[in-house]
């Protein structure tokens, strides 16, 4: 849950800066990992802006996080190779396994130099061949 005082403590002590808005939404993130929706009409009340204003800046800019980081990453592999084993599949199941309310995030790569052992995953950083929906899975629960 978000920590208001804390947010509006940020926002007050970068209140007098040129173009406050953006270095706050920093701040915010850096300390809390992203910045929560519920941030914007804190920032807008010290800033005297608008929710609209905030919220424009906040989604335009793509440095900001919209929601906390899931603990695990799976970045799975859909270039050619993977993909004619079967990677697309394993990409379809694992979006319905991790769905909502998992602590894990699926994104796709393309090549991640392992064709050899297609299909390939970095789950969390470290490089999977052969992987099945299985044990992409086993890997996010342990
Ligand atoms: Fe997947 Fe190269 S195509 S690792």
């Amino acid at each position: 849950e978000l920590d208001a005082a804390e947010v509006r403590e940020i926002a007050e002590a970068l209140r007098s800066l040129d173009g406050a808005l953006l270095p706050i939404l920093h701040a915010i993130n850096d300390r809390f990992g992203y910045v929560d929706e519920a941030a914007v009409p804190i920032i807008a009340d010290v800033l005297n802006l608008s929710r609209a204003e905030v919220h424009g800046v906040l989604t335009f800019y793509h440095d900001f996080r919209r929601e906390p980081a899931k603990r695990h990453i799976v970045r799975l592999c859909r270039a050619e190779a993977c993909q004619s084993l079967g990677a697309d599949r394993l990409a379809e199941e694992l979006d319905a396994a991790l769905g909502t309310g998992t602590d894990a995030t699926v994104e796709t790569v393309y090549c991640l130099g392992n064709c050899a052992l297609s299909p390939a995953a970095l789950v969390d950083g470290k490089l999977y061949g052969r992987v099945t929906t299985d044990s992409v899975l086993a890997l996010v629960r342990r």
